[in-house]
């Protein structure tokens, strides 16, 4: 048995699962041995659904309970794949694995808060749990006094004393405790990246009065692995950022893009022929009324019209190339993240392979799994984490990975409609993570993870030079999906 030899038990449930499988069974246990790590020692049923969820199933209500009384099973409905229209599916097949559009349902009521932080804390206590034994809040009695104990809790609050040491309050569906990591403690530093509203796990000694002084702190993290992810075929190219309209977009670099795409300049590695995919992680256009005194900075100051040009830019894109179109802060959609797709009236404006996801969404690239999301959480991650900045956006999306939430500052420059569910946890490795927003290309790998911060087209904005933020414009990675091997085109 396979697992034995890579030294994972096999559940019963599990195993039946894999043999009820109807696809390549050798291709998903490849899959879910790839997404183990040395921590785990039985494989179970939920690593055998995490990697191939049903499209819709019923699930336990969460045993969270960040708020009373909301015990009604949510739905976990991924929406039927809808796939791009290629002749031939070998040649360039876009799954959308999920994304909100069309399956918004929040209100905004007290209550779907509730629900949205319950999932979270479930989805993460999930991952946590694996590699944690961990108690109940509520468990915590004046006997447990003097004892070491393990939380798994989602933070409140995050302070420094006075006398330097950092309290982190954290709450459970159960309870609230204040942890407290001295100055002096080995985690003392990696204390000091927490933020609100993220799932950590906490070990440390109780007190008996509700005060843990933490010994060790622990993030979901992604699984070790060190491979790429790879076994798709053609390649990818990932930009973002466009802001077509905008008096700064830069046409002749675009122009320089284009012809090089389709085969009209000269292209001595000859990746161009073997392009499948164009992946736009949000901001196509410039929009209205994003910021005051826009007006000022556009060359185009209808919406309507600068769609039709983006229209203009992107259909001139040779056919076979599939092109997936997801949202960003400057789209017309609703500001409330996660953000559904483009307008069936803008969509019209496009011709030829175009797919319309929202932000964040999931796509399989012939096979090959990208997390595509505009990005708007660095904003709020480079404020709050020490170490992060505009000039290395990669970075914010490395602890994106770490923490398995996309933004896990929650209510502060991103507005998060609370949904049923967290469309931002980071329930499985994806491949390929894909964000824009920041204007700065940042590429790095992450535990096998191709991590693509993919800039812009827009040149240095009067705004962007006060601030002395230097966009890298007209830069576009390029991701080979046999090899994973990112490369990055320069057109500028
Ligand atoms: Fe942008
Ligand atoms: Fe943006």
């Amino acid at each position: 048995m396979r697992f034995a030899e890579h030294g994972y038990q096999i559940a019963p449930d599990a195993l039946d699962l894999l043999e009820s499988y109807p696809g390549p069974r050798d291709d998903l246990i490849r899959r879910l041995l790839s997404t183990l790590d040395d921590s785990i020692a039985v494989v179970r049923a939920e690593d055998v659904l995490a990697l191939d969820p049903p499209a819709e199933r019923p699930r336990q209500a969460p045993e969270g309970r960040l708020g009373p009384g909301l015990a009604s099973p949510v739905r976990l409905h991924d929406p039927p794949p809808r796939s791009a229209p290629a002749a031939d599916p070998d040649i360039s097949s876009v799954e959308v694995v999920c994304d909100i559009t069309g399956r918004s349902t929040c209100v905004g009521e007290y209550e779907d808060f509730i629900r949205y932080f319950r999932d979270r804390y479930g989805k993460i206590r999930e991952m946590l749990s694996r590699r944690l034994n961990s108690r109940p809040i509520e468990s915590l009695s004046k006997s447990a006094s003097g004892r070491e104990v393990s939380l798994i809790g989602m933070v409140m609050e995050v302070r420094t004393t006075a006398k330097g040491n950092r309290v982190i309050e954290l709450e459970d569906p159960t309870g609230m405790v204040t942890a407290i990591v001295q100055k002096e403690s080995p985690c003392f530093d990696q204390s000091q990246g927490i933020v609100t509203d993220e799932v950590i796990g906490v070990t440390g000694m109780y007190d008996g009065s509700g005060r843990i002084f933490v010994k060790s702190l622990l993030w979901p993290d992604l699984p070790n692995q060190s491979q790429p992810l790879a076994g798709g075929a053609g390649g990818a190219l990932l930009t973002s950022d466009i802001h077509v309209g905008s008096k700064y977009f830069m046409s002749d670099a675009w122009d320089r893009f284009l012809s090089w795409v389709n085969g009209e300049s000269e292209d001595p590695s000859g990746l161009a022929s073997r392009v499948k995919y164009l992946v736009i992680a949000g901001d196509l256009v410039d929009g209205i009324g994003i910021y005051p005194g826009q007006e000022g900075d556009l060359s185009i100051k209808d919406i309507y019209d600068q769609y039709e040009e983006a229209a203009r830019c992107l259909n001139g894109i040779r056919p076979g190339i599939t092109v997936v179109i997801s949202p960003g802060n400057h789209d017309i959609v609703r500001q409330a993240e996660p953000q559904p797709a483009l307008p069936e009236e803008i969509q019209k404006m496009f011709s030829g392979d175009k797919v319309f996801v929202g932000s964040p969404a999931w796509l399989s690239l012939g096979g090959v799994s990208l997390l595509v999301y505009h990005g708007r959480s660095i904003d709020d991650l480079v404020l709050r984490v020490p170490g992060l900045s505009y000039g290395e956006p990669e970075k914010a999306m490395m602890e994106m990975l770490r923490r398995r939430h996309l933004c896990p500052i929650y209510g502060n420059r991103v507005s998060i409609a609370p949904e049923q569910e967290d469309h931002y946890v980071i329930q499985r490795t994806p491949a390929v993570l894909h964000c824009g927003h920041v204007h700065t290309i940042g590429i790095a790998r992450y535990k096998g993870v191709a991590v693509v911060n993919s800039g812009t087209w827009q040149s240095q904005t009067d705004f962007q030079k006060k601030m002395n933020i230097q966009p890298t414009p007209a830069i576009v990675p390029h991701i080979d999906l046999a090899t994973m091997k990112i490369r990055k085109l320069l057109f500028a």
